[in-house]
């Protein structure tokens, strides 16, 4: 069942959305090159600890295995889930997935984007641009009448059009009081087809999109998810609410209230 949030649940994904934004603003802004995606996971925890959030992704149970970390973050042709790692070190031209997932007081806020590192390729940078589009396109569908299927359309078509290709395995999801709520949001699909769309729904809408196949693997350490054909792969990721206005999307920095750690001197 999808849940409609009430004003109250939707003040509270406001501030969850807020703290993963700023997180995932504040992360970005330490990319260049020479620095390990360890450092990014230190800099993103200190910056939910400030703002009175936890990871949601730190101690996640997928099957038998538990997340280790409190980010993910994705090189090239790594597509999602990647381990922050002290080993791993970003290089020039390489391009940097960093995916931010807070609970903020028992609410969840969904937010990625991919950053290049240095000076990346053309290529590359259409890569990032056309997902960022996609994921802007797949946003303004999220209107209410229409259905899920008409966003995973739209993103689809971009990305294809833009001789890209969709990640079939993982998908976007409704987001809330757990990381994964319904309905599913994939990023490929046909027009009018899924659930129809209410207002007061919040949707994590995320495509990823590889410069080659479509098709992915997990590494043998259960989590990362790489690109088969061993292509880049960019992912960016909104949270979004749904009103009778239009989509609303919640994960934009702004000052969390309620957890003001330095006020001014009366
Ligand atoms: N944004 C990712 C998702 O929606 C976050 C996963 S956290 C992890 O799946 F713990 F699964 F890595
Ligand atoms: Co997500």
């Amino acid at each position: 069942m999808i849940t409609i949030k009430n004003e109250r649940q939707i003040v509270k994904m406001r501030e969850a959305c807020a703290a993963a934004a700023t997180v995932l603003q504040e992360t970005k802004a330490l990319v260049r090159p020479g620095i390990s995606t360890q450092d990014l996971e230190e800099v993103a925890l200190a910056a939910m600890k400030r703002l009175g959030a936890t990871s949601a992704c730190f101690g996640y149970q997928l099957a038998n295995r538990r997340y280790p970390a409190h980010t993910c973050i994705s090189v090239n042709e790594e597509v999602v889930h990647g381990i922050p790692s002290i080993r791993r070190i970003l290089r020039d031209g390489d391009v940097v997935a960093v995916d931010i997932v807070v609970n903020h007081d028992g609410y969840i806020g969904d937010n990625a984007a991919t950053v290049p590192v240095g000076a990346i390729s053309p290529t590359l940078q259409k890569l990032l641009q056309v997902t960022e589009e996609a994921l802007r396109i797949g946003i303004s569908k999220a209107q209410v009448g229409n259905r899920i299927g008409d966003i995973s359309h739209a993103i689809q078509t971009h990305v294809e059009s833009n001789g890209f290709s969709v990640v079939r395995d993982m998908v976007g999801h409704g987001v809330g009081l757990s990381m994964h709520e319904e309905p599913q949001i994939p990023n490929f699909g046909r027009k009018g087809t899924l659930e129809k769309i209410r207002a007061g729904m919040t949707l994590a809408i995320e495509p990823m999109v590889n410069l080659g196949a479509y098709r992915t693997k997990t590494l043998s350490d259960g989590w990362t998810v790489v690109t088969s054909d061993g292509s880049p792969s960019a992912h960016f990721e909104h949270t979004v609410l749904t009103t009778d206005k239009g989509p609303e999307v919640l994960t934009i920095p702004r000052p969390v209230i309620g957890h003001v750690h330095s006020l001014p001197a009366a």
